[in-house]
């Protein structure tokens, strides 16, 4: 594996089987009773996150500590950069502390590429902007193998907000990675601009209507509706959305029982999922949750531990 992990381009698809066959042997310590390894011990990693997280930053914590190295988180609000220090400044402060890797989550695309030629430390890019998000989309096709198998050939449907989403980038580009077929499904306003130039040459399909996408998914994954990203109206009520874009009760009675409902969560309960499609028993968003720890833990492993190292 490359040094940092800040795109999903940083990784072979051998480096993907890698991942997730560590990531399976650090599910079951999930399980145990002490879940610790010593790995990572004498390790530093540091959580630098300059915008909101529940899932992403614990999840990086808990996968640093049962992992036992040290880890500590730094937010935005509460550091120095809310006194004016600059990205730059902060980042090598940490640095000349002696940092061995740096989890940073940044409102700008590119910061966490931007940070890995500032410092000598891993850098692990845990959302960049509206750009990437590697370990989400990682944790995602992790859970979706869980459920349904290889993805090789598989349909999978990413439904939503797809102009702000770094999810989705970092999904599509796995998916097809891995050989799945990808249909990405926004309404025009949410469609990115130039996005018919990526999807001929990355070789997926795009869509503005739902209804006629998930009849024939295998997977579905939605995509939160990032009020905070928007400038202006892209849709002209809540309503509407839900009624164009959101997994409703009647299009969860099209997908097939067994067809995994996928969110990266936070949810918008009501807008892009109704509660029916968010608690059904096909809902794989707590597995998502639970395997984001294993899938981290192995991500911080083979970045800080090399590549020779065994579990
Ligand atoms: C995503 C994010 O922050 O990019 N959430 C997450 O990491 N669990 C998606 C989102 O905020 O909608």
């Amino acid at each position: 594996m490359k040094k940092h992990l800040l795109s999903i381009d940083d990784l072979s698809v051998d480096d993907v089987e890698t991942l997730f066959a560590t990531a399976a042997e650090m599910h079951d310590v999930q399980h145990r009773q002490v879940k610790k390894l010593p790995a990572l011990r004498g390790r530093t990693i540091i959580n630098l996150f300059f915008e909101d997280s529940t899932r992403t930053r614990s999840s990086f914590e808990i996968a640093g500590k049962w992992l036992s190295a040290d880890t500590i988180n730094i937010a935005a609000k509460g550091s120095s950069a809310s006194k004016g220090e600059s990205l730059r400044d902060t980042v090598l402060t940490i640095a000349a502390m002696g940092v061995d890797a740096l989890v940073m989550r940044h409102p700008a695309s590119g910061a966490a590429l931007q940070v890995s030629q500032w410092v000598d430390a891993a850098v692990v890019n845990a959302g960049d902007g509206t750009h990437e998000h590697p370990s989400q989309a990682l944790l995602d096709a992790y859970t979706l193998q869980r459920r349904i198998g290889p993805l090789e050939g598989r349909h999978v449907a990413i439904i939503g907000d797809l102009t702000h989403s770094r999810v989705f980038r970092s999904n599509v580009l796995l998916l097809t990675k891995l050989g799945a077929r990808v249909t990405v499904v926004a309404p025009p306003t949410l469609m990115p601009s130039g996005i018919a130039a990526w999807a001929a040459e990355a070789g997926f399909a795009t869509s503005y209507d739902v209804d006629a996408v998930l009849p024939d998914a295998d997977a579905v994954m939605m995509l939160r509706v990032q009020r905070e990203r928007m400038s202006g109206g892209y849709f002209p009520s809540a309503r509407e959305y839900t009624v164009g874009y959101g997994l409703t009760r009647d299009r969860l009675g099209v997908l097939g029982p067994d067809v995994p409902i996928c969110h990266p969560g936070p949810m918008n309960r009501g807008l892009e999922i109704a509660a029916d499609a968010a608690d059904a028993a096909q809902s794989a968003v707590l597995e998502q949750v639970s395997a984001g720890v294993a899938v981290r833990m192995a991500i911080l492993y083979h970045l800080l531990a090399g590549e020779e190292a065994q579990p």
